[in-house]
């Protein structure tokens, strides 16, 4: 692993389902760019999952898609910690601590929190649903994570992290750096349907791990501009998702604003600028295709990629709980208080 030196990062995703291109172009593709760079953490947030209790079997399966998609896009388990969240036991520890330091006011301003809290409607939220945002904060703090890469919905909780650590330091002593977050180029993806959010839940997204055909045939159902009839009517380039996607995945700029003039002025039909599409993406997608049926050949190797990170994250939280609860004075065993001992 190398580089005592390097700075750290923490970031995560949470076990629901297989990855798709907003989770790329939000995150992934951040991190793969960053895994030279910083000491690596990335892991898998079990303890997130807010519909749990239906379905633990999914989790499972979930946590070995998740890890099969990082190695897909390429990230390395060499260079990085692959960690599984509930096996660093750790993080409850530290959950149960931290959790003293956070006023209830701050949680229920979150915005992101509020939001998702909405989402449950009349059903009553599980508790761990309220202390989720504590938890994310003990994943960043317990590596003493420096930067934070992750979708433009996390800010908050990044914030909140902060506020944490920040208020942690000043009562105790400097444990933790206060770590900065960083969101991706898109920041939010548009769903296939022009829906603002790319997500499996809504059915508008295309996985890492489509295959072409499957991608092909996505792009043509995508939504374009409503307003267009014909390949001869000028058409909106602005907010149209397959231009979005364009901006996004295509890296052959020359292409993308020849296709946004001629179909601005009525000079290209929807299939020409989606076969282009699909091209761009196809050509994204091919090489994480190739390391997946690899990996999939290979599935004791995601195994070892799983025990190794969470391994060593779990050594790195051992040292961080120690410092903890020597700032806390928590560490009872380590003698009596000052006043007995000298009895
Ligand atoms: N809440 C994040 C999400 O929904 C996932 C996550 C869990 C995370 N722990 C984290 C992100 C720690 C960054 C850092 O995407």
């Amino acid at each position: 692993m190398g580089g005592g030196e390097r700075e750290r990062i923490l970031t995560g995703i949470r076990p629901t389902g297989p990855l798709h291109l907003g989770h790329y172009a939000g995150a992934l593709e951040n991190w793969l760019r960053l895994q030279r760079e910083y000491d690596c953490h990335f892991l898998i947030a079990d303890y997130q999952v807010s519909d749990y209790a239906d379905d633990f079997a999914r989790v499972r399966e979930s946590v070995w898609e998740v890890a099969l998609d990082w190695l897909a896009v390429g990230l390395d388990p060499e260079e990085s910690c692959f960690v599984i969240e509930s096996l660093v036991p750790e993080h409850a520890e530290l959950g149960a601590w931290l959790s003293w330091f956070l006023p209830l006011g701050m949680l229920q301003r979150n915005p992101t929190l509020k939001a998702e809290l909405a989402e449950f409607g009349k059903r009553s939220a599980p508790v761990a649903f309220f202390t989720y945002p504590v938890m994310q904060a003990v994943n960043i703090l317990m590596p003493r994570a420096h930067l934070v890469p992750v979708g433009e919905d996390q800010m908050p909780h990044i914030e909140m992290t902060r506020e944490l650590a920040r208020r942690f330091n000043r009562q105790f002593r400097e444990v933790f750096p206060e770590p900065r977050g960083l969101v991706g180029r898109v920041p939010r993806l548009v769903g296939l349907d022009g829906r603002a959010k790319m997500s499996k839940s809504l059915g508008n997204a295309i996985d890492l791990g489509d295959d072409a055909d499957t991608v092909a045939r996505k792009v043509r159902g995508m939504f374009t501009d409503p307003t267009r009839l014909r390949a001869t009517d000028p058409g909106h380039v602005e907010g149209n998702p397959v231009f979005l996607y364009h901006d996004a995945f295509n890296p052959d700029a020359d292409e993308v604003a020849d296709l946004k003039e001629r179909y601005a002025k009525g000079r290209v039909g929807d299939v020409e600028v989606k076969e282009k599409l699909t091209r761009a993406l196809n050509a994204l997608l091919d090489p994480m295709r190739e390391r997946r049926a690899h990996h999939e050949a290979h599935m004791d190797g995601v195994r070892d990629a799983l025990e190794a990170g969470t391994a060593r994250a779990r050594a790195r939280a051992r040292e961080t709980m120690a410092l903890v609860r020597e700032a806390l004075e928590v560490d009872y065993l380590a003698g009596p208080p000052p006043a007995r001992g000298r009895a």
